[in-house]
């Protein structure tokens, strides 16, 4: 099996991204999901010299190839098998305290979508995975479609896919998987265009939400994202920044209301002692996210519903 995905991956709203960042020479990013390493590799030359990158990815094929990508850059690119939920301890026992930036470029990189033997896209035919990390045990999408009630799948689909039909699809699981399992990503792909055909209204494949729930569900995604960046808000410096790339509605929520707690100023009365305890750890200077421009969008269809929200640290 070839696990090594090829090191051609655009990083997406790079010049945003950076413009966010502010990368000064000599700072520290702290990537909170760096897969190939593209926005890596914009840092490390904007930070020349002495700027150094930690890069957590729970994908180990993908730090493989960051690593290679980045291999040029020597000791000033720190690779971090480890998930962005274990932060700080992955961090304390660096012996890092604070950095000067960090990034989160949410969900699945076109490395992973790219390889059908990953399961995650259903243009290719492939096993149904779906793990970010395959190097420990964790359950599969295939298992998850096996075990699961239908009431569950439905709720998946419904939550993580905001899937209208997600009943009528996960009826049509449960009376399929009664026949024969459902392995393949062509399997579930077909069954869902069966159940679901494609509307003279969307321009999507029936069964994109599908995909996206089930991935999203595999991998626990959304869960403690909220506790994630707030992490990462309070590991950097005074004026430090961040930035996090989401890809679709749900993870803008959580970026958005995340960032707007941690900007909130005392809730308190004027001129009352505070009793609210709460600490404005961010500066936001923007109220709306930043979308993918017009022309990026052109040549990279995968970044048209990518958007960008960022904040300074107080
Ligand atoms: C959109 S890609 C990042 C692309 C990257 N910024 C670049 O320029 O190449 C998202 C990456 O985040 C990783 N990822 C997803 N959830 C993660 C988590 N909880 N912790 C660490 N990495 C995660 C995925 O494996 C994937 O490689």
């Amino acid at each position: 099996m070839n696990d090594q995905p090829s090191v051609r991956h655009l990083p997406v709203l790079s010049a945003e991204v950076m413009s966010a960042l502010d990368p000064q020479p000599g700072g520290v990013l702290l990537d909170a999901t760096v897969g190939l390493g593209g926005h890596a590799q914009v840092w490390l030359e904007r930070t020349t010299p002495g700027g150094r990158v930690l890069g957590f990815d729970r994908d180990r094929s993908a730090l493989e190839a960051a690593g290679e990508r980045l291999r040029s850059y020597g000791e000033r690119f720190r690779p971090i098998h480890a998930d962005y939920r274990e932060l700080d301890s992955q961090l304390d026992s660096l012996g890092v305290a604070l950095v000067d930036a960090a990034l989160f470029d949410l969900g699945l990189g076109s490395h992973q979508l790219d390889q059908p033997e990953r399961g995650f896209s259903f243009r290719f035919d492939g096993p149904l995975d779906m793990r970010f990390d395959r190097s420990r045990p964790a359950t599969t999408a295939a298992e998850l479609l096996a075990q699961s009630s239908e009431q569950e799948l439905a709720r998946i689909f419904f939550e993580f896919g905001e899937e209208r039909q997600s009943r009528k699809i996960a009826r049509a699981i449960c009376e399929a998987r009664r026949r024969t399992p459902i392995t393949t990503a062509a399997q579930l792909a077909d069954l869902i265009r069966r159940a679901v055909p494609a509307s003279r209204h969307e321009r999507i494949d029936p069964a994109t939400r599908t995909f996206q729930a089930l991935r999203i569900a595999v991998n626990h995604e959304l869960d403690q994202l909220d506790e994630a960046i707030e992490a990462a808000v309070r590991r950097l410096l005074p004026g430090g920044r961040i930035a996090i790339i989401s890809f679709h509605s749900l993870e803008d929520r959580i970026a958005k209301s995340t960032l707007r707690r941690l900007a909130e100023p005392c809730r308190c009365r004027r001129g009352d002692p505070c009793s609210c305890n709460a600490v404005m750890l961010l500066r936001l200077e923007q109220r709306r996210s930043t979308p993918c421009s017009d022309q990026e969008a052109a040549s990279n269809p995968r970044a048209r519903s990518a958007r960008l929200r960022w904040g300074i640290r107080q």
